[in-house]
């Protein structure tokens, strides 16, 4: 009796509230669906954090080798967006080491912690790549194979059991600068001193090797030879003129007249 009273009294009071109440039970549950997502989200990157990557660190900083940050994603996020370190999230991380830092694998692949996978060249003569993993996060370790005026990083010839694009080890890729233009401050890697500049040098760091069969082919086929004079006569003068065009970000290429192709492997 009373509530029919309440009812007649307060009906447009009640029927406000009740759609009060509907209306934000309807919009909860229109927000459940991408906060449930954003909690799968969050769970897939749990494992591929910070806390994975500084792991790895602490254990290389004891085999003391110096890693420099080579990795586009990371450089670009670092240095050109000025994000936080502690908030990156990717599956893998690539670095460069120096051949002299190879005795390490000794020790990586006995250890439990982590699955270490080994890339090496056709012929075994070299290491070219070392991949360790931990709880789903990846350090990727391309070998800097130093060669007169560069430094050359090897395609990879194993497959990775996880889909991946890698910035080095897709292709033979050069990099130009040397180690001293590497610094370092309080992360546990050295950089490149000009991030930027570094970041147009990888865009156009893929490497054409030269086929020697063809050369020794031609060679042989017209007679043609010349001696390390001769050849450096050419090639110096184009050593400078390409570092100074890198340094000047031109892009460049070779019209002809350089025999490229048909009889020179430098
Ligand atoms: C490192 O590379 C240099 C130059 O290619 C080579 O002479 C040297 O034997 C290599 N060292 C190791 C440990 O592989
Ligand atoms: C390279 O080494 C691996 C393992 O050490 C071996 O299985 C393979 O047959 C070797 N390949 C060549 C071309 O020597
Ligand atoms: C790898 O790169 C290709 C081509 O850019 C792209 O289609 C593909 O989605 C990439 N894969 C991953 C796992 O990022
Ligand atoms: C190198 O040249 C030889 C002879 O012309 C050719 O048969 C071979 O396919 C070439 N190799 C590559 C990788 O282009
Ligand atoms: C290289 O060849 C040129 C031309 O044939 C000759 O003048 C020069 O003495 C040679 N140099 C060497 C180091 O053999």
């Amino acid at each position: 009796m009373g509530f029919i009273r309440l009812f007649k009294h307060h009906k447009f009071l009640i029927l406000f509230c009740g759609f009060i109440y509907s209306f934000v039970w309807f919009t909860n549950k229109i927000f459940e669906q991408p906060s449930k997502f954003d909690k799968t989200v969050t769970s897939y990157h749990a494992s591929i954090s910070i806390k994975n990557i500084n792991f790895i660190f602490e254990y290389l900083s004891k085999l003391q080798i110096n890693l420099l940050l080579i990795d586009p994603f990371l450089l670009d996020y670092l240095f050109i967006h000025r994000l936080p370190f502690r908030k990156f999230q990717k599956r893998i991380i690539t670095f460069g080491i120096t051949n002299d830092s190879i005795h390490i694998i000794n020790v990586l692949s006995s250890e439990k912690k982590f699955s270490v996978t080994i890339s090496r060249s056709f012929n075994n003569a070299s290491i070219d790549h070392i991949f360790i993993e931990y709880n789903q996060q990846l350090i990727h370790l391309a070998i800097l194979h130093e060669k007169k005026s560069y430094f050359l990083i090897r395609p990879t010839t194993v497959h990775l059991s996880i889909d991946i694009n890698l910035s080095y080890g897709d292709t033979a890729r050069v990099i130009e600068l040397t180690e001293k233009e590497f610094i370092k401050d309080q992360l546990p890697f050295y950089y490149p001193n000009n991030v930027f500049h570094f970041l147009w040098l990888y865009k156009r760091s893929e490497f054409l090797e030269c086929n020697r069969t063809l050369a020794n082919k031609m060679k042989n086929q017209f007679h043609i030879y010349q001696n390390r004079s001769q050849i450096n006569l050419v090639i110096l003068p184009m050593r400078n003129i390409n570092y100074i065009l890198n340094k000047l970000e031109k892009n460049y290429w070779l019209a002809g007249g350089t025999l490229l192709g048909n009889n020179l492997c430098f």
